[in-house]
């Protein structure tokens, strides 16, 4: 008898633990935050078919990049993902100091972290930020923006 409870306590471990690890794999806490959206300054604009994204910073990363400075930390840069007129998803990038040592260096994108929020703030627990960094590794040379000259471009009014 007590053998068969040690048994089934035995079977739960193995299925919390499988659960928890599966859990790692698919939802990724990162350290990018949900921005104040409306504080940003919406720089550019890009337009694909239904997907209207609006990309937008603080002014302050704005300045520096303009100046050719590097982008301070703390600073959001986020894509806002309209279809249909209303927002679908958002994409954030977010840089703190030493924010890429969470990572291995082959996946690092120096200190930015990424994140995929949906429209009532929650994450998109299916996806895994190594791709986003993946993608965004190839602009390395532009502090992994594709929208960096549009940054560097940008007047305010
Ligand atoms: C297949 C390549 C690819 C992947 C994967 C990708 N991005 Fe991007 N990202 C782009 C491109 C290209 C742009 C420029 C805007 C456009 O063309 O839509 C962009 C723009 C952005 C921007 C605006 C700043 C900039 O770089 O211009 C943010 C923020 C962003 N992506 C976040 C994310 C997040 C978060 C993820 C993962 C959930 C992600 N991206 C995955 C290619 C990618």
């Amino acid at each position: 008898m007590k053998k068969m409870v040690g048994g089934i306590g035995g079977a739960m471990i193995v299925g919390l633990t499988v659960l928890l690890v599966g859990m790692q794999v698919h939802a990724e806490p990162t350290r990018a935050t949900m921005p104040d959206i409306d504080r940003l300054v919406h720089y550019t604009t890009v337009t694909r078919g239904e997907v209207t994204e609006h990309i937008m910073t603080t002014r302050e990363a704005i300045e520096a990049v303009r100046r050719g400075e590097p982008i301070p930390n703390g600073t959001h840069v986020a894509l806002v993902d309209y279809r249909g007129g209303k927002v679908f998803r958002y994409f954030i990038m977010e840089k703190g100091e030493n924010w890429g040592e969470d990572y291995a260096e082959n996946r690092r994108t120096a200190d930015w972290q990424f994140q995929w929020f949906k429209p009532d703030g929650s994450i998109n627990e299916a996806e895994n930020t190594a791709r986003c960094q993946s993608c965004h590794m190839s602009r390395s040379d532009r502090d992994f923006l594709y929208t960096f000259n549009d940054m560097r471009r940008f007047e305010f009014e």
